[in-house]
C-alpha cells in the first residue's frame, strides 16, 4: 500500500527520496511523487506508473532541496493519475498521506463553500486544503496542523512541509503507521522502518494520535491532546540484503528459496533451549497457557488466513481446542459473540493490516486474550497484542507471500503441538513423534526445492489455461485455496480452490478438457477418498496435475496428464512440502505468462486501509 518518506536533510534529498520510493515499491503502488521546500517555495514532481517515469521527469526538471517528502500511491479515492498522485499541495503546504480521511466529502463541501478549490478526486487533498486555511488565517504550521488534525476522522499517516520553513517537517499518525528516524544532523519520517533503514537504525514508533515536529537536529512529539510526549528510541536491525535480489530474477523466487533459512530461524525460536523439544518463545511477562483456553479464534487476511485454516485442523486434532477461523474484515463487523475463556490468534506478516488490527482491538475490548503471530516485531499488531509469537522469515518483499506463509504455518504447528502437550491431549510418545516430524521440515523443504526444474516442466499445462482448479482434502483443502490464490495473484489466471469432497456439489459442472486441475493428494488417511474424487475428474477429461508422494496412481485407465512425485513425509508436516510446490507452480506459470511477479497489478503488500 502507499509508502511515505520524508527527509529534513543536510544535503539535497531528491535522490534519496526516489531511492527510498524504489525500496517501497514492494508495497504496491500505481503513481509516485516528491516535493521539496526551497527558499522560494514548494515544488513537486509526480508521475503515474513506475518510479522510473518519475526519475525521467526529475531528469528533465531537477528538484534540489534539503527538506522533502516522497510518496508511492495505491489508488483508493480517484483513479491512478498524475493529478491524483501525492504530494498534494495547497497554498503554503505540501502533504503526503497514507490511509483514508473518511469525512473528506463533508470537509470538501465545507471548504468549497468558503471558496477553496480542489484539483483532485482524492480524500488526501482535504488535508492540504484545510491546513492551508489555517495558515492563511495567520496560524503557524504547528498550530495549523494541530487544529486540522482534530477535524479528521478515519486513518492517516502524514508527512508535511511548509513554505518558508526549510528546516521543518511535521508528521502525524492515526490508524496508519509512521516512524521517525533519528539521524546525525538529519531527521526522517517513514511509513515503516524499512523505508529509513539505509539512513539510520534509530527509530521512534509514533503511537495512535501522535504528531511530531522535526528539524535537522531535533524532534518534538505530542500526543492526541497536544501534550508533549516521550516515546522510546529503538535500535532496529534490518537485513542488509533486503533490497537485493542476489542472483535471482525476482524477489519471490529468492524468498521461496530462502524458506529453509527462514524456517530454521523460526524453529529455533520455538525450540526449548534445554529440552530441545517444540515449545513457545517467551513473550514479555505474559505466559501463554493453552490449558485453560476453552476455544480459539484465528483471525487474519489473505495468505495468513489460509495459514490459520490449516492450523484449525491442527489445533482441533492435536490439542482438542474448538476453533473458528475468520477473515478479519468479516469478523470485525459481525460483532461476534465470544466464548468465555477463549483466546484469539491474529496472524499477519506485516502486523499492520487494518482489518486484522481492528479485529484484535475488538477482542481486547471483549476481554479475550490476544495473541499475535507476526513477522514484524515492532508492528502495531505486535505492540497491541497481549502475547507475541514471532515468525522469523525476515523481510518479505515479493507481494505474494511465500516464506512468511510457511513460517506462519510453523509457528501455528508448534503452538498446536505445545497446546496438545500441555492439555494432555497427546501422549509423550506422540509428542516425541511430532517433534521428530517438526525437526524434519527443513530437510523436506530443501528436498522439495530440488524439484524446481521438474515443477517448471509441468507449468505449461497451467500457463495455457484460462481457468485452473485446485483440489485437496483435510489440511490440503486450505492449501488448495492458497495455491489458487498464489496463481491468481501473480499470473492473473482465474483459479479456484475446492475441498475435493465438495466437487460433486457444484464445481464438477465446470470441469472440461480445458480446465486443468491441480490435485493435492499425499498419502494420508484421506488418500483413498481423494483418489475417488480424482477418478471423477479424470472421467470428465479434466487434465490433472497430480501432486503426490504415491507412485503409479492408476485412475481406471485414465492416467494423470502430469504428475510430480513429492517427498514422502509424516502427514502432519505435509503442508510445508506442498506449499512450496504450489508457490513454484504459481511462480513459473506467471513468468511464462510474462507478468510482473514481484509487483502484480492492483495488489499491495501491506493493506493499511480497510
Ligand atoms: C495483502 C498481501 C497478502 C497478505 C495479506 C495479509 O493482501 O498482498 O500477501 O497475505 O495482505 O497481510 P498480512 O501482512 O496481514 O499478513
Amino acid at each position: 500500500m502507499c509508502g511515505i518518506i520524508g527527509i529534513v536533510g543536510m544535503a539535497p534529498v531528491t535522490a534519496r527520496l526516489v531511492a527510498t520510493l524504489k525500496r517501497l515499491e514492494y508495497r504496491g503502488y500505481d503513481s509516485a511523487g516528491v516535493a521539496v521546500v526551497l527558499p522560494e517555495g514548494i515544488e513537486r514532481r509526480r508521475s503515474v506508473g513506475k518510479i522510473v517515469s518519475l526519475e525521467d521527469k526529475l531528469q528533465e526538471e531537477p528538484l534540489i532541496g534539503f527538506t522533502g517528502i516522497g510518496h508511492t500511491r495505491w489508488a483508493t479515492h480517484g483513479e491512478a493519475s498524475e493529478r491524483n498522485a501525492h504530494p498534494h499541495t495547497a497554498e503554503g503546504v505540501a502533504i503526503v498521506h497514507n490511509g483514508i480521511i473518511e469525512n473528506y466529502a463533508e470537509l470538501k463541501t465545507e471548504l468549497r463553500s468558503q471558496g477553496y478549490e480542489f484539483h483532485t478526486e482524492t480524500d488526501s487533498e482535504t488535508v492540504a486544503v484545510l491546513i492551508s486555511t489555517f495558515l492563511k488565517q495567520g496560524d503557524d504550521p504547528k498550530v495549523a496542523v494541530s487544529k486540522a488534525l482534530k477535524r479528521f476522522t478515519g486513518a492517516y499517516a502524514l508527512s508535511m512541509i511548509f513554505e518558508g520553513y526549510t528546516d521543518m517537517m511535521i508528521g502525524a499518525r492515526q490508524g496508519s503507521p509512521l516512524v521517525i528516524g533519528v539521524g546525525k544532523d538529519e531527521m526522517f519520517l517513514g511509513s515503516d522502518a524499512l523505508a529509513i533503514a539505509p539512513f539510520t537504525n534509530q527509530v521512534i514508533y509514533l503511537e495512535e494520535g501522535d504528531w511530531c515536529i522535526l528539524s535537522r537536529t531535533g524532534y518534538e512529539i505530542f500526543d492526541m491532546n497536544d501534550q508533549p510526549a516521550e516515546r522510546p528510541v529503538q535500535t532496529v536491525e534490518t537485513e542488509d540484503s533486503v533490497a537485493d535480489k542476489g542472483n535471482y530474477p525476482h524477489f519471490m523466487l529468492k524468498e521461496i528459496f530462502e524458506q529453509p533459512k527462514a524456517l530454521t530461524r523460526t524453529l529455533k525460536a520455538y525450540t526449548h533451549p534445554a529440552r530441545g523439544t517444540v515449545s513457545l518463545p517467551k513473550s514479555g511477562e505474559e505466559e501463554l497457557d493453552f490449558s485453560t483456553v476453552s476455544s480459539l479464534y484465528l483471525i487474519s487476511c489473505g495468505t495468513a488466513h489460509y495459514a490459520t485454516r490449516v492450523a484449525e485442523y491442527w489445533f482441533e486434532q492435536l490439542a482438542g481446542i474448538p476453533c473458528k477461523t475468520d477473515i478479519a474484515s468479516e469478523f470485525r463487523y459481525r460483532r461476534p459473540a465470544l466464548a468465555p475463556n477463549s483466546a484469539a490468534i491474529f496472524v499477519s506478516q506485516s502486523g499492520e493490516t487494518a482489518d486484522t488490527l481492528a479485529a484484535l482491538r475488538y477482542c481486547k475490548e471483549q476481554g479475550v486474550k490476544t495473541i499475535a503471530i507476526v513477522n514484524v516485531p515492532t508492528s502495531t499488531i505486535a505492540r497491541e497484542a497481549d502475547i507475541v509469537l514471532p515468525t522469523l522469515a525476515g523481510p518479505e518483499i515479493g507481494v505474494a507471500s511465500t516464506k512468511a506463509f510457511t513460517a506462519q504455518l510453523l509457528s501455528l504447528l508448534a503452538s498446536a503441538i505445545h497446546a496438545g502437550h500441555t492439555r494432555g491431549v497427546i501422549t509423550e510418545e506422540a509428542f516425541a513423534d511430532y517433534n521428530k516430524s517438526v525437526f524434519s521440515i527443513i530437510d523436506l523443504v530443501d528436498e522439495t526445492l530440488d524439484l524446481d526444474r521438474q515443477i517448471y516442466s509441468v507449468c505449461e499445462l497451467i500457463a495455457e489455461a484460462d481457468d485452473v482448479f485446485y483440489l485437496g482434502r483435510g489440511v490440503h483443502y486450505p492449501l488448495a485455496l492458497e495455491g489458487a490464490l498464489k496463481l491468481k495473484e501473480i499470473s492473473y489466471i482465474h483459479a479456484e480452490g475446492f475441498g475435493a469432497g465438495e466437487l460433486k456439489h457444484g464445481p464438477i459442472a465446470l470441469i472440461t478438457d480445458k480446465t486443468p486441475i491441480v490435485f493435492i493428494a499425499p498419502t494420508d488417511e484421506l488418500f483413498e477418498k481423494s483418489l475417488s474424487n480424482l477418478q471423477e475428474v479424470a472421467a470428465r477429461k479434466g487434465p490433472v496435475l497430480l501432486l503426490s508422494d504415491r507412485k503409479g496412481v492408476d485412475l481406471a485407465g485414465n492416467v494423470p496428464t502430469a504428475s510430480l512425485e513429492i517427498p514422502a513425509c509424516n502427514p502432519i508436516v505435509a503442508p510445508f512440502v506442498y506449499a512450496v510446490v504450489l508457490q513454484l507452480i504459481a511462480y513459473h506459470t506467471a513468468v511464462m505468462r510474462g507478468t510482473d511477479v514481484d509487483q502484480p497489478r492492483n495488489l499491495a503488500k501491506s493493506v493499511t486501509v480497510e
